[in-house]
C-alpha cells in the first residue's frame, strides 16, 4: 500500500546484494512510497550479486562504489545528484563485513590486519559518507540518513566476534556526526537495530539458526522480518520523524528489554 509518504524525495541506498538483503526490501518499500534513488554496493557485489535486477524493476541507476574509498563516495554522491536532480533527502547505509568472522578466527585470536578492515568497511565508511556528503553541500535541509546495528553493540553475542565492536563504533559515529549534521543543517542521523534477519551477511554468523531462533522466541512479538525493517526506514525517512535524530532504536519484536522468557525456560 502507499500513501506517498516519500513522493518527491531523492536518495541512495546501499547494500542490496540480492533478495534477502534488507536494503533490497528497502529499495522497494521506498520506491513504493514515491522516492527517487540510486543503488550501491561495492563493485565485487556488482559482479556476484543480482542488483542489476533490482535496478531495472525499480529504474533505478546503479553506481558502483566501495565504502571505504573516499573518492569512490564522492563520485557515488556527485553523480547521484546529478541522476536524480538536486541534492538528496535520504541515505541508506546497509553494510557489514567481518574478515575474521568470514575466516573463522575466533575473537580471542583474531588478525589485527582485518580487523582494522572491518572496522572500516563496516563502521568507518559511515563516518567517510557523511563526511562526503557535508563537504559536497548533498544533504537537503531535513534530511535523514540511516546505518544499520545490532544489538552486539550493547550485550555479549559471543560468535558475532569483531562485528560488535563495529557496531558500536557505527553507533557512536550516528550520534557525534549527528550532533554536526543537526547544527549544520537539520540533517537527522540514526541507527536501527534490528532483529536477526536471514540474509548473506546474517547466516555468516556461527550458529545463526540458533541465534535467530533464541531472539524469536524471546521476543513478545518475535523477530522483526526485513520487510518490517523496510517499513520503520520508510517513516524514517519521511517527513514524520523530522525531530528524531542521534538515537539507536530497536527494532526486534521487544527483544532488548527482556530479561527472561518463560517460554523458553525449562522446567
Ligand atoms: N541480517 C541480520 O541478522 C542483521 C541484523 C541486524 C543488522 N544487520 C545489518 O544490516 C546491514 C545489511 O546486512 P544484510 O543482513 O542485509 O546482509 P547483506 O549481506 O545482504 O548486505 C551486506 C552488504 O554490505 C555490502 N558491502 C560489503 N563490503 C562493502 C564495501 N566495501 N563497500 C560497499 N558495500 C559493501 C555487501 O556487498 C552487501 O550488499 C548490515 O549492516 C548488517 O550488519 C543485519
Amino acid at each position: 500500500m502507499s500513501n506517498n509518504l516519500l513522493k518527491g524525495k531523492r536518495g541512495i541506498i546501499f547494500g542490496a546484494l540480492d533478495d534477502q538483503s534488507i536494503a533490497w526490501k528497502v529499495a522497494e518499500a521506498v520506491a513504493a512510497q514515491g522516492a527517487k534513488f540510486t543503488l550501491t554496493n561495492a563493485p565485487v557485489a556488482l559482479r556476484f550479486g543480482k542488483i542489476q535486477q533490482l535496478g531495472e524493476k525499480l529504474d533505478a541507476k546503479i553506481i558502483p562504489a566501495d565504502a571505504t574509498s573516499l573518492d569512490d563516495l564522492e563520485a557515488l554522491i556527485t553523480q547521484s545528484m546529478e541522476e536524480l536532480g538536486g541534492p538528496l533527502d535520504f541515505i541508506l547505509h546497509s553494510i557489514g563485513m567481518s574478515l575474521n568472522v568470514r575466516k573463522n578466527r575466533p575473537y580471542t585470536d583474531v588478525n589485527y590486519e582485518w580487523m582494522h578492515k572491518t572496522f572500516d568497511i563496516s563502521a568507518i565508511s559511515f563516518h567517510k559518507l557523511m563526511q562526503t556528503a557535508m563537504k559536497l553541500e548533498a544533504i537537503s535541509d531535513w534530511g535523514s540518513i540511516l546505518a544499520l546495528t545490532y544489538i552486539a553493540a550493547q550485550r555479549v553475542f559471543p560468535d558475532y566476534n569483531e562485528m560488535a565492536e563495529s557496531k558500536a563504533l557505527l553507533e557512536s559515529f550516528a550520534r557525534s556526526f549527528g550532533y554536526h549534521f543537526g547544527v549544520k543543517n537539520k540533517v537527522r542521523v540514526n541507527t536501527l537495530s534490528q532483529s536477526p534477519t536471514w540474509t548473506t551477511a546474517g547466516s555468516g554468523v556461527k550458529g545463526f539458526k540458533e541465534f535467530f531462533n533464541y531472539a524469536d522466541q524471546m521476543s513478545p512479538l518475535g523477530n522483526a522480518t526485513a520487510e518490517e525493517c523496510a517499513n520503520y526506514c520508510v517513516f524514517l525517512f519521511s517527513d514524520l520523524s523530522r525531530k528524531i535524530t542521534m538515537q539507536n532504536l530497536y527494532h526486534d519484536g521487544g527483544f532488548s528489554s527482556m530479561g527472561i522468557n518463560p517460554a523458553i525456560v525449562e522446567d
